[in-house]
């Protein structure tokens, strides 16, 4: 017999298919090549057992989901009071590539915000952008449960169009933020967003965290347990962007978008969830990503307060 999760799963990708709000992302030109009807959504629990609907196996590019995991990544490696004093966890309550940077000491507001993840993305364990970029694609990989790769072809859409990411990844040599070469980090940086994944890889990387940083089926450690909950905290506060606040009064849960339409949420010691519709509301959040949270959110009490 099915079980009543994925029948509850159908039925809410099957209301929420006809939603056609949104447009897709233009400023990257590779990402105008998705389909505006694809939509998967897979929930994961924290026994391993997934429930997929939809395109739930199509791969897209993983763009600001990449964030947590690669400030995870630095949490773990510098640990958290470097990792403070170069980056913030102030909510911005701007646009995800706004220029919020700490008036004084020019460190960005959060890790969430272009700023702060180019700035993290440099923090990483490594002796060189190489080695760097090696430590960021094995820890998202461990995140996910299997080896991960770059879309080569959006990876250098963005690289030859992020004059922003540019500018902001000098403001932050400027005041001292990145140590080392600032457009190596930005290369990086790229490349985290241009990793492939589809719902079930997102779903898996929120159940990790959802179960104190350790994966539901390989058991593997990705995240030292102290540092889940200041990971969990910034998605909490930050993850949404502009929309952070409206985020967690209505749905209540941890989360991180991205413009390949992409959103992850989760509930503590519950489960993790995964969803891909690229369909972008005018603050780059998936308008069906929204909607399916807040629904399973208002349908089974999950808001955590
Ligand atoms: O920096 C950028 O513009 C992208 N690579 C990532 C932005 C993103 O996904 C924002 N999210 N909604």
């Amino acid at each position: 017999m099915q079980s009543p999760i994925q029948t509850y799963l159908e039925n809410l990708h099957g209301r929420i298919a006809g939603l056609d709000d949104g447009a897709l992302a233009s400023y990257i030109p590779e990402l105008t090549k998705a389909d505006p009807a694809w939509f998967g959504i897979c929930l994961v629990t924290l026994d391993g057992v997934a429930y997929s609907v939809g395109d739930f196996s199509r791969q897209f590019t993983i763009q600001s989901i990449s964030k947590p995991f690669v400030y995870a990544t630095a949490l773990a490696d510098r640990g958290r009071d470097f990792v403070l004093s170069k980056v913030g966890v102030e909510p911005s309550g701007d646009a995800f590539n706004s220029i919020s940077l700490n008036p004084q000491t020019g460190a960005p507001l959060n890790p969430m915000i272009n700023a702060g993840a180019i700035a993290t993305a440099s923090l990483v364990a490594g002796d060189t952008p190489e080695a760097q970029w090696q430590r960021i694609e094995s820890s998202m990989s461990t995140f996910v449960g299997r080896d991960l790769s770059v879309d080569e072809s959006v990876y250098r859409s963005e690289s030859e169009t992020g004059f922003r990411n540019r500018a902001i990844a000098w403001m932050l040599k400027n005041f001292g933020i990145i140590d080392g070469e600032p457009m190596a980090s930005l290369e990086n940086y790229f490349r985290q967003c241009s990793v492939l994944v589809d719902c079930r890889d997102l779903a898996y990387m929120a159940a990790t965290l959802a179960n104190g940083g350790v994966h539901p089926l390989t058991g593997k450690r990705a995240l030292p347990a102290e540092h889940v909950e200041r990971v969990l905290s910034v998605m909490a506060t930050c993850g949404m962007y502009d929309y952070a606040g409206s985020w967690l009064y209505e749905v209540g849960m941890p989360a991180k978008s991205g413009v390949g339409g992409g959103i992850i949420a989760v509930l503590p010691g519950r489960f993790g969830i995964g969803i891909f519709s690229p369909r972008l509301d005018e603050k780059g959040n998936s308008v069906r990503g929204i909607e399916v949270c807040k629904q399973l959110s208002r349908d089974f009490h999950m808001h955590v307060f």
